[in-house]
């Protein structure tokens, strides 16, 4: 099983959980590529793509989203998964829905989509994102959940040795937003 991890990050957390992604999906077998968006020519060798992006503002990283459309077709004939990485305190409740994901995911018919804690350090922040990151008030940290992102590596390679495309049952553009979690 050939697979591509392509991820759209601007200080690197995402980037780590990409590698993080890559690393549990070898352990199980599987053959892995990790590139960034742009450097992405063709993925009609893939068996397998997962494409994420750390979320600023509600949105999506724009390479994440310009991959998106450049391969919309071919994607539409492989399994796609998505995640987002953002939030930084849940606190319970849902934080990131952004809306980039759900267009991704109808644009190219993608079996699920997960969002994943991400990690916030001022220090390498810009003068404007540390602006934001203080009238949201979010907490500085490190959230990402290695065993969560292990899992969803291992569980992607399960699925699709077992030829299982939609996981959760979803199947129908109209029910899609129902894997969003
Ligand atoms: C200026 C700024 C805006 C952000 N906006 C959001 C947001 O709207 N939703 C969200 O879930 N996370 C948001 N985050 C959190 C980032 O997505 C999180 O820090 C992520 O792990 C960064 O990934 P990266 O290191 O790969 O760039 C924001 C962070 C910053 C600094």
């Amino acid at each position: 099983m050939k697979v591509l991890v392509s991820v759209a990050s601007r200080h690197g957390s995402t980037e780590e959980i990409a590698t993080a992604l890559a690393a549990a999906m070898r352990h199980h077998g599987a053959q892995v590529d990790v590139s960034a968006p742009e450097q992405v020519d063709e993925v009609d060798v893939y068996d397998v793509v997962v494409l994420g992006s750390a979320v600023y503002r509600s949105r999506w990283l724009r390479s994440a989203r310009e991959f998106a459309e450049r391969h919309a077709s071919a994607l539409r004939g492989r399994d796609v998964y998505l995640f987002s990485s953002g939030p930084v305190a849940t606190g319970g409740r849902q934080v990131n829905t952004s809306y980039d994901a759900c267009a991704v995911a109808e644009r190219t018919g993608a079996c699920e989509h997960r969002t994943f804690p991400g990690k916030l350090d001022p220090a390498v922040l810009g003068t404007g994102e540390r602006m934001v990151v203080k009238m949201v008030g979010a907490p500085s940290g490190d959230f990402r959940d290695w065993d969560a992102i292990g899992a969803w590596g291992a569980r992607i390679v399960a699925r699709t040795e077992a030829g299982e495309r939609d996981l959760d049952g979803v199947g129908s553009t109209s029910s899609r937003r129902g894997m969003h979690r």
